[in-house]
């Protein structure tokens, strides 16, 4: 089994990447009863702290126990079919109280500060309390703050930036696509065509992004 690695919050930033990903959300009701279930919506909404915001529908076992208790737990699953199948099955609506860990296949880990679990069987994952939730529409969005992240040892670098070919980042197309994901791992650095003084990015994160592009450029070679 790959060991989990807790990262510091100043690599949590960077843990989430592409700012919006397709995630298997896990919650526990009052009674500590555990919940699955996939998410297209979950995107990064602040970097520093960091908070995750998804959209979810009112009557749904995830919203009813994120919102009872305050806490969720974000798992970022890898791009391969094995696990994308598993999204599916966690995606059917069980009644409360069924085990998507059972029916899908997927294994429990300890958190370490929230009661919802992590899934083993995904590499990056982010433990939130919720901070607000606002209801619209007939769905609620709810933002959760990260107070703990962690990771597969071997998916990230000893600066904490994510190894893009192990973590294997996908999107899902949404529902009109039905069963459709896309892979979301191609990264690579755009020059910005602007010589005034300003900047988009600066700082460490900025000679970070060039580091890693060198290194992409030079294994193409
Ligand atoms: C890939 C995928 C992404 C999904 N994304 C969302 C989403 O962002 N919001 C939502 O309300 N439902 C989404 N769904 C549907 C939920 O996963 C589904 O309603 C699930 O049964 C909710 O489970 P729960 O009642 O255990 O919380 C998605 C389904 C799939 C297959």
């Amino acid at each position: 089994m790959i060991k989990k690695q807790t990262q510091p919050p100043e690599y949590w930033d960077r843990l989430f990447a592409p700012s919006s990903c397709l995630a298997l959300i896990t919650t526990a009701d009052r009674s500590g009863r555990t919940n699955i279930a996939s998410y297209g919506t979950c995107t990064r909404v602040c970097h520093d702290p960091v908070y995750i915001a998804f959209t979810t529908g009112t009557g749904k076992d995830t919203t009813k126990n994120a919102l009872d208790t305050g806490e969720f737990v974000v798992n970022l699953p890898a791009f391969n079919r094995n696990i994308m199948e598993k999204v599916l099955v966690a995606a059917i609506p069980f009644d409360p109280g069924v085990s998507e860990f059972e029916r899908a296949g997927l294994t429990p880990v300890p958190a370490s500060i929230v009661k919802p679990p992590l899934i083993e069987e995904c590499p990056r994952h982010f433990e939130c309390k919720v901070e607000w939730s606002r209801e619209w529409a007939g769905r609620v969005m709810i933002v959760g703050k990260v107070v703990s992240a962690s990771v597969d040892e071997d998916c990230v670098d000893k600066q904490g930036f994510v190894i893009w070919e192990k973590v294997k980042s996908a999107h899902y197309c949404g529902a009109s696509y039905n069963n459709m994901f896309v892979p979301a791992w191609e990264a690579q650095a755009f020059d910005t065509p602007y010589t005034g003084p300003e900047r988009i990015f600066d700082g460490p994160d900025r000679s970070a992004a060039e580091r890693i592009e060198r290194e992409r450029r030079a294994k193409l070679k």
